[in-house]
């Protein structure tokens, strides 16, 4: 599933940089991924994804 549809991030993509210890935030995941937002519809989804993988299980 595309979360970011402006580059092209799925949600495979922004698990992987936030679980290899890439990101801590969703800024750091767009830096990983040498980019930034553009439109910013996707930056709630990012910083949900990045909350959801440090809240315990
Ligand atoms: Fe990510 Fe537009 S969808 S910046």
């Amino acid at each position: 599933m595309y979360v970011c549809l402006c580059h092209g991030l799925n949600d495979r993509q922004v698990r992987a940089a936030i679980d290899e210890g890439q990101a801590g935030s969703a800024a750091e995941v767009y830096r990983h991924y040498s980019c930034k937002p553009q439109c910013g519809k996707c930056v709630s989804t990012v910083h949900d994804m990045v909350r959801a993988a440090q809240s315990p299980a």
